[in-house]
């Protein structure tokens, strides 16, 4: 029996396009965020995106950071370092959160598309994942 790598099984049978645009952005940030909160490791960070409003404005501003990492647009003009050092000073960010979210991640992308952006956004998301867990651990 032919045993393919699952993200690519996936990839062919839905014949997934590349990331091209915000809309493709946000739809990948809306997935990964109905995927966080059922996560026992990770749901206890994501509760104010229970309310719905907060998570709206919360997913544009991953589509201005993801849109500015690949299609270099300038739209994200924060510092997305702090949030995660308040964070981890309230609720300490530990290792099999970097594994659970990278995870989560990932599979948000892959399920959607497939190319050379789609390869693009899961190793900056693990190098970043990096940059926070160094960071962090200085804490
Ligand atoms: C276990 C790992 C992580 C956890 C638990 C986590 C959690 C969070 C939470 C709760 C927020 C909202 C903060 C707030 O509004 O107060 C946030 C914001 C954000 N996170 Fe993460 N995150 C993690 C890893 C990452 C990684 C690896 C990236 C990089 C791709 C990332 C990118 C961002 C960005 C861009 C924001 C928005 C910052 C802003 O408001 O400007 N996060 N994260």
């Amino acid at each position: 029996m032919t045993c393919f790598h699952w993200p690519l099984t996936i990839a062919y049978y839905k014949m997934l396009n590349d990331i091209k645009n915000r809309e493709d952005l946000y739809l990948i940030v809306k997935e990964f965020y109905k995927k966080l909160p059922l996560d026992k490791d990770l749901k206890h960070f994501f509760e104010k995106f229970n309310d719905k409003m907060i998570l709206e404005e919360h997913l544009q501003t991953l589509v201005d950071f993801w849109d500015d990492i690949l299609f270099f647009t300038g739209a994200y003009k924060r510092n997305a370092m702090l949030p995660h050092l308040e964070l981890h000073l309230k609720n300490r960010i530990e290792e099999p959160h970097f594994t659970a979210w990278l995870r989560l991640f990932r599979q948000s992308v892959d399920e959607n598309f497939a190319g050379e952006n789609a390869e693009t956004v899961k190793s900056r998301a693990e190098s970043i994942a990096e940059v926070i867990k160094f960071k962090t651990k200085q804490l």
